[in-house]
């Protein structure tokens, strides 16, 4: 069976354990397994803006024992120059797995029907489950077990980091409050979906309005910048409605003493974080940023092989 991880969902819980642990293992040592020798190639292709992920995925796929193929969204204009279903095609008869960043989920959904080989969600406008492992990696090295830890996600509750950490924190087992305001809650079937998901894991989710209520006594507080990627022309309202949502000195008081703070970055100073939260003591913004590419690898090995090791079902 060919595994993707196009939503985060796409993984069981014992599954996300398991890449987890996986991830921790690349971590304490980067070079110990080599999935991708020959090397064998996985294209990456960005139809939006990157750093992180461009330059975490080269160097976790060259870890690995294997070629990354970078490919440009804006020459290969995917879907109008030619359709997704032959690009999907043509790219699975070169690659072992395609690592995308695009606009809207169904254009991965699509790839991955035609491509014959796993794609990898390296962001869509809807989930980016990538940085999820990579935040879920920092909390368990911060605190161990997942289960059970509650965070709170300040800001854009509809977009891709609001709903990737109701579904992947759900399937963590933790408790998962997203403070937003209404015209930007987390889509009601992801909070759905994340419901059913704790129900089963023993975590909770829940939208708020009050961002206080929602930090009260969390031990991870986040946030992501007001603005995604495709957004840029809402910047001023966008300014004006998340404001009460800054994650500043005074928010992260309601939090639990000892909690930590996380961004997926790029973080704007002043405006979703203060540069003291950003730059203080509890932020663990590089450790997450490091912890990309562990994950990465974790997700590529998982995929390449087609899931779970036999000894781990
Ligand atoms: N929500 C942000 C995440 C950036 C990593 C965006 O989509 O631009």
């Amino acid at each position: 069976m060919i595994r993707s991880l196009l939503r985060d969902d796409d993984l069981t819980a014992a599954e996300q354990a398991h890449v987890l642990a996986r991830a921790a293992a690349f971590q304490r040592d980067p070079h110990h397994a080599r999935p991708l020798a020959g090397p064998k190639a996985v294209a990456m292709i960005f139809d939006k803006q990157t750093l992180r992920t461009q330059v975490s995925f080269s160097a976790g796929i060259a870890e690995l024992g294997g070629a990354a193929v970078m490919v440009d969204g804006a020459l290969a204009r995917i879907g109008e120059r030619e359709s997704i279903a032959d690009v999907g095609r043509v790219l699975g008869r070169q690659v072992e797995a395609i690592v995308w960043r695009t606009y809207e989920q169904r254009r991965l959904e699509e790839m991955a029907h035609w491509s014959g080989v796993p794609v990898v969600n390296a962001l869509t406008d809807e989930f980016h489950p990538c940085q999820l492992l990579a935040d879920l990696l920092t909390v368990r090295e911060e605190f161990g077990e997942l289960a059970g830890r509650k965070v709170a996600f300040l800001g854009d509750g509809a977009c891709n980091m609001g709903h990737s950490w109701l579904l992947a924190g759900a399937l963590a087992g933790m408790d998962v409050r997203i403070a937003a305001p209404a015209a930007f809650a987390p889509a009601p079937e992801i909070l759905e979906r994340a419901a059913a998901i704790a129900a089963g894991t023993g975590g909770a989710v829940a939208h708020l309005e009050d961002p206080v209520a929602a930090l009260e006594g969390v031990d991870v507080a986040t946030t992501d910048t007001w603005v995604s990627m495709g957004k840029e022309d809402e910047a001023a309202e966008r300014a004006r409605i998340f404001g009460p949502y800054a994650l500043d000195e005074a928010a992260l008081a309601h939090a639990a003493d000892h909690a930590i703070v996380l961004h997926c970055l790029p973080a704007y100073r002043g405006k979703e974080i203060s540069a003291a939260v950003l730059d203080g003591p509890r932020s663990r913004v590089w450790d997450q940023a490091e912890n990309r590419r562990h994950v990465q690898k974790a997700v590529l090995e998982f995929c390449v092989a087609g899931g779970l090791p036999v000894e781990a079902v």
